[in-house]
């Protein structure tokens, strides 16, 4: 009896190397924001209702497990104050973006949100970085996100389009722009993961969900990612793609459970949280984290 000879299917192909890789988690270095005024006193996004009552002390211990899990994978964590009356200021994200010794400052769409920006720069002055007084509305890592050397940037709903051409000038590398049809995914961070944020050359770098995307933009996901991890939109609707990797551990809502199945199948270790609260304000593991690249 022969043994038959082993053959790849080539549309697992990339799958197959993925699960291969070996991960490596590298230690990351976070600003956060304790959310003692937490609260939806206004909606600027579906999620949004403020006749839904909030728990502002529940938010606080559910965020506080957020902060303890980066603190346990060994990441530095920052905290800035939050300023009474500026409730979503938990959602450091949107504060800026931030690489090496820059920090582009943030220019918020909605007048609620706005005294944010001014803010953010403050601390990132006083924490010494060189900060760059933005010109055009964009809401930070919210809509850019760097992958590898390339910065994803959104537009749709909150970032304009002036900004991305602005962060490509400041930081001199490749931006893509992508377009979100999708309110409730009104952030790019809501449809994108970035899973290996320090490397490009990865068989699955990003994770999205494609119908928050219009048609151009996903040809153009579908070019530079082939071998990205396509959610449910059930797991998009838990905001599971608001998530926050080292390269091997990857914080995610706790009730993504595809996503966090189709992690473990690629050699991630997901971890979920549970951040419902925080959720009622349309935010997630990734808009509580704002990354500080060295
Ligand atoms: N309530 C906030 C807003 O609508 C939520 C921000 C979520 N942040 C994020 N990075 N997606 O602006």
């Amino acid at each position: 009896m022969s043994t038959p000879t082993p053959t790849l299917d080539p549309a697992s192909a990339p799958a197959e190397q993925a699960t291969q890789r070996s991960r490596t988690a590298t230690p990351r270095h976070y600003l956060m924001c304790r959310p003692e005024h937490f609260t939806v006193a206004y909606r600027i996004n579906p999620w949004m209702d403020p006749a839904v009552p909030t728990d502002t002390s529940l938010a606080v211990r559910q965020w506080q497990t957020l902060y303890d899990t980066y603190r346990e994978l060994g990441h530095e964590v920052q905290l800035i104050d939050q300023v009474e009356g500026l409730p979503d200021m938990v959602y450091t994200a949107n504060g800026g973006f931030v690489i090496g010794n820059v920090a582009y400052g943030a220019k918020f769409t909605h007048p609620q949100r706005q005294p944010e920006g001014p803010a953010f720069m403050e601390w990132f002055r006083e924490q010494g970085f060189e900060v760059v007084e933005p010109k055009n509305v964009n809401e930070g890592e919210g809509d850019f996100l760097l992958v590898g050397e390339r910065i994803l940037a959104g537009t749709g709903f909150r970032s304009a389009t002036d900004s991305h051409r602005e962060v490509a000038d400041l930081f001199g590398r490749e931006v893509v722009s992508l377009t979100l049809v999708n309110p409730n995914f009104y952030h790019l961070d809501t449809a994108i993961s970035v899973l290996d944020p320090l490397t490009d050359d990865a068989g699955a770098n990003i994770a999205y969900l494609p119908s928050a995307f219009d048609d151009a933009s996903r040809r153009t996901l579908e070019r530079l990612y082939p071998g990205a991890i396509i959610v449910s939109e059930q797991d998009g609707s838990v905001l599971g793609l608001n998530s926050i990797s080292d390269g091997l551990n990857v914080v995610i809502a706790s009730r993504a459970k595809g996503f966090e199945g189709q992690l473990r199948e690629r050699g991630y270790n997901p971890i979920g949280v549970d951040l419902s609260e925080l959720l009622l304000g349309g935010g997630g593991v990734k808009c509580c984290t704002l990354e500080l690249r060295a």
